[in-house]
């Protein structure tokens, strides 16, 4: 495979188009899907904000999908080199694109070192130590030895990316995502099972019309960036690694379906737990912050008896694989970033990536304790917030919106569409056209806005 490949003889190559698909649900299936969707869901009103994420992921989300992964196949290349090999001025693109990247997995390790830290006590000293209304958390981010965990999360990561994308990621996967998915199942059918779930199973799935606000269709929209990796070069990168042959349109197709499959499993198992602890609808979104997995679901955990210590582990060991995927998808494309854009070889590109994740990592995470005078985006924030403010609220939106309308407007969508015709029929070209020049750059404009009025109070979400 790699010899067809004039640009970079070295690249690497996914062993066939289950490998990329499972490799893409696993950058997609992480955090955002086990902990943020759980509390916008709960926060939005349950069902209402369930179908709205439904249909901008099999719209907006899958479009865009698509868009990255054939960019990345059709250049051969991540995303500066992508982009500057389709038009020289693009590169700016493909730079923003790229570092977002290194600014999302310093903190995005941080919190899967939170999560590595509560399965270790969850297992050690029982659920009983992680429920007491969230003076166990703060003590342990204050701590100033915290970032051992971010450490221990940052080289399990690590040693998958350096194994390669064949013996590393591709065999990490295909143990973790299985596993992950008979967890989620697992845990999804005990809570819908426990008594008194009907009711907050009810408020998740059956939707509320009169719940529907702007706020609501902002906040999907954000989540469905976020929750399918998009706008940071991931799938540029991932689509470079993939074979002329694999059909796109299903392929992306199937990527949405597992992202959303675990999403919804996420807040079946949760928002119904947190109905039967919080007693309403309004207590769940009040409870339904951030602090939802590690300050209430623990005392979820605690109220369910036995059993809870069970399922606390069960349920880590979930969010742990699936905070690691995506973590290792992260960290690849940064390698690969550092490979085509220094022109490093992949050891030397992995040397760098690595130092420089840890080294960022221990420095954000002094801003819950050493450093935690400086709050820059105001009183009481912290470093960690102004990472994930700046690549989530503002880079990420500003980089689809610059993607949307070069390829919409600049390379126009035939380039791409040629492409994906090479391996597949694409019933719906005209829509997609039509949703990359104008439906999605407008969407994308309203979330930047949205999120940075938001930030500054001008705007409560
Ligand atoms: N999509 C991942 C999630 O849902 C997060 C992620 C973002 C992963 C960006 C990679 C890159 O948690």
């Amino acid at each position: 495979m790699a010899s067809e490949i004039s640009n970079a003889p070295t690249r690497s190559m996914w062993s066939g188009k289950w490998a990329f698909i499972l490799a893409a649900a696993a950058s997609a299936v992480g955090l955002g899907n086990l902990w943020r969707f759980p509390y916008l869901a709960a926060k939005y009103g349950g069902g209402m904000f369930l179908l709205t994420y439904l249909v901008l992921v099999f719209t907006l989300g899958v479009s865009l999908l698509l868009l990255e992964i054939t960019l990345g196949r059709k250049t051969r290349f991540s995303a500066i080199n992508a982009f500057s090999s389709l038009d020289k001025r693009a590169k700016f693109i493909g730079v923003l694109a790229s570092a977002v990247p290194f600014l999302i997995t310093p903190y995005y390790c941080i919190i899967g070192g939170w999560v590595a830290k509560y399965l270790t006590a969850s297992v050690f000293d029982g659920v009983g130590a992680i429920s007491d209304g969230g003076g166990y958390f703060t003590t342990f981010i204050t701590a100033n030895s915290s970032f051992i965990f971010a450490l221990v999360f940052i080289a399990l990561a690590c040693i998958v990316v350096a194994l390669g994308v064949k013996g590393g990621i591709e065999k990490a996967n295909l143990v973790m995502m299985p596993l992950l998915l008979v967890m989620a199942l697992g845990l999804a059918i005990f809570t819908v099972t426990m008594p008194g779930a009907m009711e907050g199973a009810a408020y998740y799935l059956l939707p509320d019309f009169s719940k529907f606000c702007p706020e609501l269709v902002i906040a999907a929209m954000g989540q469905v960036f976020f929750s399918l990796s998009l706008a940071m070069g991931i799938m540029i990168t991932y689509g470079s690694y993939l074979g002329s042959k694999t059909n796109l349109t299903q392929a992306v197709t199937r990527i949405g379906c597992f992202d959303i499959g675990v999403s919804f499993l996420a807040g079946l198992m949760i928002v119904p737990a947190a109905f039967i602890a919080f007693g309403s609808g309004e207590a769940v979104a009040e409870n339904s912050g951030p602090s939802l997995m590690f300050i209430a679901l623990p005392q979820v955990f605690d109220a369910m008896g036995d059993i809870g210590g069970i399922i606390a582990i069960v349920f880590f060991v979930l969010v742990l694989f699936a905070a690691l995927t995506s973590a290792i998808s992260l960290l690849e494309t940064c390698v690969s970033i550092v490979q085509d854009g220094l022109g490093k070889g992949r050891r030397e590109a992995m040397v760098i990536t690595f130092t420089f994740v840890a080294v960022m990592a221990v420095f954000v995470n002094l801003g819950y304790n050493g450093l935690s005078f400086i709050q820059p985006l105001g009183e009481g924030s912290t470093l960690l917030d102004t990472f994930d403010f700046i690549s989530n609220s503002v880079m990420m939106p500003v980089v689809a919106l610059l993607t949307c309308l070069f390829v919409g407007w600049v390379v126009k969508p035939k380039t791409l569409i040629d492409e994906i015709k090479t391996s597949s029929k694409f019933v719906l070209e005209k829509a997609w056209t039509v949703m990359i020049k104008y439906i999605a750059p407008v969407l994308v404009v309203v979330i930047l806005i949205a999120y940075v009025a938001a930030q500054f109070g001008m705007f409560s979400m």
